[in-house]
């Protein structure tokens, strides 16, 4: 018998707010035009004056339990990926309990930025098999609006708010790849590339919250090549090849980057959950949004097969599998 770490219900929340390319156009110049062609971008979702992450985060928690038929309560932990906490401290997985009505448990949050919801999800996994706890509920939550700069064209027009929630239960498995549930993760983080993407700002250093700056295209070209071989990594650790692949669920940054490691990984377009025009890039909530909304859509089904990828701030990169 192997302990396994087995979806269990999902969710997602996106705020109201619908801001289309050509709204930058009267600020910017830039072109829908150009959004649309460079990263495959057509809209993205900002959170209201006021609403913080942690107020997106416990819509899409709720919306997991409610997809799970579970109560607060029934949550041993709750990890939360994000870089756009609401406040320095505390957690914004605390918050999240708070609001949820948890009263016992656990919760943290995780930081690796892009990469947070897959670091946080081999967390997740690692504390199932442990022995640790048996549902853990795994949230990416961002409001990257917040740490824009808005008259920076290169970057304002690709980021965007948003939430996603993934429970997973402790199940028994025969221990093969056949078993539902997390069955490898490969993560990585290397200091020498700080900055091709980071904030210019942070409590012991300017005491201000600060702006998002980015190399797009050198870090374009380390996405593509990064992402394919982390994907390639985990399904090798899981006894796994690229044509066992049910669905590519990758971050959410730029189409080109999602077709780019497709192409690489000999995986079809078909076979790809790709909700980047819609959402822009929500960093570590954009894989558990597309996931949400390819379960939503009918098109990822129980028993099928997942790696999900993503690579952002650090760098840090990594990706899962995951028999649904
Ligand atoms: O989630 C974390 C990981 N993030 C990523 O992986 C993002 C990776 N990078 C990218 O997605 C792409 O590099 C971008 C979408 C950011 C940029 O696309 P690109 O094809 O790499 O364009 P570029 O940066 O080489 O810029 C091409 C041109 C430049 O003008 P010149 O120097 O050729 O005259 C830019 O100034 O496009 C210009 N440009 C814009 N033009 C209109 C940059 N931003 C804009 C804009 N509108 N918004």
């Amino acid at each position: 018998m192997t302990l396994r770490a087995v979806v269990h219900g999902i969710g997602h929340y996106l705020p109201e707010r619908i801001v289309p390319n050509s709204a930058f156009e009267e600020t910017l110049d830039t072109s829908d035009e150009w959004i649309r062609t460079r990263s495959g971008i057509e809209r993205r979702h900002f959170a209201a004056e006021g609403q913080t992450t942690s107020d997106l985060a416990v819509r899409a928690a709720q919306n997991a339990l409610d997809d799970a038929g579970l109560q607060a309560n029934d949550i041993d932990a709750l990890i939360v990926a994000t870089s756009t906490p609401d406040l320095t401290f505390p957690s914004v997985a605390t918050m999240v309990q708070e609001k949820l009505g948890m009263t016992q448990g656990f919760g943290f949050d995780v930081q690796a930025v892009c990469a947070g919801f897959i670091f946080a999800l081999t967390n997740a996994n690692a504390l199932i098999v442990a022995g640790q706890a048996k549902r853990v509920m795994v949230i990416g939550a961002e409001t990257f609006s917040r740490i824009m700069d808005w008259s920076d064209r290169s970057t304002c027009v690709l980021f965007g708010d948003g939430a996603g929630a993934l429970i997973l239960e402790a199940g028994e498995g025969a221990g093969t790849s056949e078993d539902r549930g997390v069955l490898s993760a490969d993560i990585n983080s290397d200091g020498r590339y700080r900055d091709m993407l980071y904030v210019d700002g942070g409590v012991s250093s300017t005491g201000t919250s600060g702006k998002l700056r980015m190399q797009g295209n050198p870090l374009f070209r380390q996405a593509v090549e990064k992402l394919t071989s982390t994907a390639e990594t985990a399904l090798e650790k899981a006894g796994l090849g690229n044509a066992d692949v049910d669905w590519i669920v990758p971050h959410q940054a730029n189409i080109r980057i999602i077709q780019g490691t497709a192409k690489k990984m000999g995986v079809s377009m078909d076979h790809v959950i790709v909700t980047v025009q819609d959402h822009g890039n929500t960093s570590a909530a954009s894989i558990p949004l597309a996931m949400s909304v390819g379960v939503a859509e009918g098109r990822i089904k129980k028993g099928d097969l997942l790696v999900s990828e993503a690579i952002g701030g650090g760098l840090a990169w990594g990706a899962v599998v995951l028999r649904w």
